[in-house]
């Protein structure tokens, strides 16, 4: 079913406001997504109407927003195809998802000379908590290049793979050139752990992580059309017993003593303090949004995004496209001779086109295409090939102010 890309627009108020005098052509998906309306009247209908702390009362308000909140687990699970709903852990987003699995999980597991896997094309949420474990226990990080179209082999993967090697931390779709890992193939050809950073993938296709096999599975909810401060990590059950509790405070805990705490069972293990309730209510409402699209019609209509934009961008011989894999998302990391990313950013803004500059919190790829900084342009469900067209015409205006 191809998508109705108008009434999906009229969804989100923001898509109709200009941007320097310019209809907005919102291009930044990949850093952050924008909210329609369904979440932003979940949100002020839980402020308005619904709110009071979760797990806490037994007053008529707190039990209603407990049940808002917890059945977002639920969905998640729904929208994840995970096998148990108490293996979806809420957390603010990826960041804290992974700090989860290398605080709680690896490291107290992790001695020097163990080894993390880790691909090139990850991003700084993926990065730096296993730096952390580098840094402090002296565990290896072992580095997969990707092919210089961006793919990732699964095989390559795998082959990095040691007796040492403890976990396999890697993404599902890159957020600089939306290259698409094999994660399936990866977690059914090894018996270590892995853990996949599905920020970007979960937003573009449907994920199923029955099929997957993995063992740890994160989503951040801003990019997911939801609120920022929303997100989730599936955490197999065997995982979660493996671990120990990350952050402590309330609602983790079963009894404290002055010598001793009883820690609630898992989810909750993992949830200390009051959490982003409102956020995550929002986030169950952006999750309902996409299941009644369908994933697979948003992938569809994306796949036509990125072959017309691909189709256009290629045309330009003066441009660079950084990786360019057959089946990638849309998202195009682009470089132009004698123009910074950040020229290229602001020229195109001034078009009220929206694309992010710099290095994407992916600085070990930028490196590997010996740049510093790129301009991205990160599509979402809403945008359309007339889009693409003023991202082009943007960009040619740009090459004639430096040509
Ligand atoms: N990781 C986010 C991005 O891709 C912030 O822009």
């Amino acid at each position: 079913m191809s998508l109705d890309v108008a009434a999906i627009r009229a969804d989100f108020p923001i898509l109709s406001r200009q941007v320097n005098g310019r209809p907005l052509v919102y291009l930044d998906n990949g850093a952050s997504a924008q909210k329609p309306r369904q979440v932003i009247e979940a949100v002020t209908r839980a402020y308005e109407a619904e709110y009071a702390n979760v797990h806490r009362g037994l007053h008529f308000l707190s039990n209603l927003a407990t049940d808002n909140y917890e059945k977002v687990r639920a969905i998640i699970a729904r929208f994840l195809n995970a096998p148990r709903e108490d293996e979806v852990i809420f957390t603010s987003g990826s960041t804290e998802a992974i700090n989860l699995v290398s605080y709680g999980w690896a490291a107290p597991r992790l001695v020097a000379g163990d080894e993390i896997v880790l691909s090139v094309l990850e991003h700084h949420a993926n990065i730096v908590p296993w730096h952390f474990l580098r840094e402090r226990q002296g565990v290896v990080l072992k580095w997969v290049e990707p092919e210089p179209d961006g793919s990732l082999p699964p095989e390559k993967v795998l082959a990095a793979v040691g007796p040492r090697t403890r976990l396999i931390a890697i993404t599902h779709m890159s957020n600089v050139t939306g290259t698409v890992v094999d994660v399936g193939a990866i977690a059914r050809g090894t018996q270590v752990p892995v853990l996949v950073d599905g920020s970007q993938a979960a937003v573009h296709m449907p994920v199923d992580l029955a099929a997957l096999g993995c063992d740890f599975y994160c989503i951040t909810g801003h990019k997911l059309y939801g609120p920022s401060g929303s997100g989730a990590i599936w955490i197999r059950q065997d995982r979660q017993a493996e671990m120990r509790p990350f952050m402590g405070g309330g609602d983790m805990i079963r009894t404290v003593t002055r010598d001793a705490i009883d820690y609630a069972d898992p989810p909750l293990r993992f949830e200390a303090g009051t959490p982003g309730i409102v956020n995550q209510i929002g986030l169950g409402a952006a999750l309902e949004y996409l299941m009644a699209i369908g994933m697979e019609n948003i992938a569809a209509h994306e796949r036509l995004l990125r072959d017309h934009a691909r189709d256009r961008l290629r045309a330009l011989n003066w441009l660079q496209v950084q990786g360019d894999a057959p089946d990638k998302g849309a998202i195009f990391s682009l470089t132009m001779q004698g123009a910074h990313a950040h020229d290229i950013s602001t020229i195109l803004d001034k078009r009220g086109v929206a694309v992010r500059a710099g290095s994407h919190c992916a600085m070990p790829l930028m490196e590997f295409y010996g740049i510093t900084a790129s301009a991205r342009a990160s599509f979402g469900m809403y945008n359309t090939t007339d889009e693409v067209d003023a991202l082009v015409e943007g960009l040619s205006f740009c090459r004639e102010l430096f040509a």
